[in-house]
């Protein structure tokens, strides 16, 4: 019996899954392929060690959104886990543009995953390996304004994870027990605290807004430089809407009067309930629908230029 049978099989229901009619291209060490066919050996690091870094970057009308600000935050990833670039930014470009013109949908999510690359199990670096280099392309179901008026819950967790949460690790074991836990509790999403502050979320970064003043945790260790977080902060202080970068704390998110994540995949999301209790009114507040306005106003203005 083939080995990679069960595992084949649990792929083709993913695919069943997605009612995708046909096997999506997906991109491995230089070749594209449909997914299926996409193995990877069990001695690869990424999948005995985590020893690997990621990316997500959310494609619009089949146009990559902030790359290149994907590919700087991609680049530290690699420096920061001492992982080789396998390739200079002009063959990564060529790649993504080449893998979203191979899938169908116009919007998109690519994954892109580089591990250390497969050697013998020992913690040490092996000598002499090629990074493993996968990326493959979901459909993005964009924020819809019924989605955005809905908004999320989440509930407050300890962050139990590393001290290198600006690396875009895929070690995220952690992010997944959080997620699962709110999940469990009836909420969307897990606010992690750190020593009384806020940090992000299990899978976005936060912002607050206290007396019409929007606040945001400043960059560090504790967090991902969110793509979608840098952009809002610009696009705030833009448009004349006072964004500090600063720390606060569990009790101030508590208080309040609007809260919203923002990630690649979920652009700008209300946060309606917190720790079962309703942010605001329960609704997604003024300056969070001022936001949402102005970051769909900014794809659309970007869409034009390209056209
Ligand atoms: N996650 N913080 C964490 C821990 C994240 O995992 C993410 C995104 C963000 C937001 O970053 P960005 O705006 O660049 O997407 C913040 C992606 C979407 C994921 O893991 O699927």
């Amino acid at each position: 019996m083939d080995p990679n049978r069960g595992q084949y099989q649990t792929i083709v229901s993913i695919i069943d899954d997605q009612k995708l009619m046909s096997d999506p291209l997906v991109y491995l060490n230089g070749d594209f392929l449909p997914l299926t066919e996409a193995k990877i050996p069990v001695l690869d690091r990424g999948f005995i060690f985590g020893d690997s870094i990621y990316e997500v970057i959310p494609v619009y009308g089949k146009r990559l959104f902030r790359l290149d600000e994907h590919l700087d935050r991609l680049n530290n990833s690699l420096e920061a886990t001492r992982i080789p670039n396998p390739y200079p930014e002009s063959e990564w470009k060529k790649i993504l543009s080449q893998l979203v013109m191979k899938n169908e949908a116009e919007d998109q999510s690519i994954y892109l995953q580089v591990t250390r690359g497969v050697a013998k199990r020992d913690h040490a670096f092996p000598e002499h390996v090629v990074p493993t280099v996968f990326l493959m392309s979901n459909p993005l179901v964009v924020t819809s304004e019924e989605m955005f008026n809905k908004g999320i819950s989440a509930i407050t967790l300890d962050d139990i994870r590393w001290r290198y949460c600006n690396i875009k690790a895929t070690t995220l074991l952690p992010n997944v027990l959080l997620r699962q836990t709110a999940l469990d509790e009836g909420a969307q999403e897990a606010i992690l605290i750190r020593g009384g502050e806020v940090t992000e979320g299990s899978a976005s970064n936060i912002f607050i807004v206290i007396d019409g003043h929007i606040q945001t945790p400043p960059k560090s260790a504790r967090l991902l430089p969110g793509i979608t977080r840098d952009l809002v902060v610009e696009l705030a202080n833009q448009n004349g809407l006072t964004c500090v970068e600063a720390n606060f704390s569990g009790t101030e998110l508590e208080a309040a009067d609007e809260v919203w994540i923002t990630s690649s995949t979920k652009e700008i999301m209300p946060v309606v309930m917190l720790n079962d209790e309703p942010v605001g009114d329960g609704t997604p507040g003024t300056i969070t629908r001022q936001m949402y306005q102005i970051f769909q106003s900014y794809k659309t203005e970007l869409k034009k230029e390209y056209d």
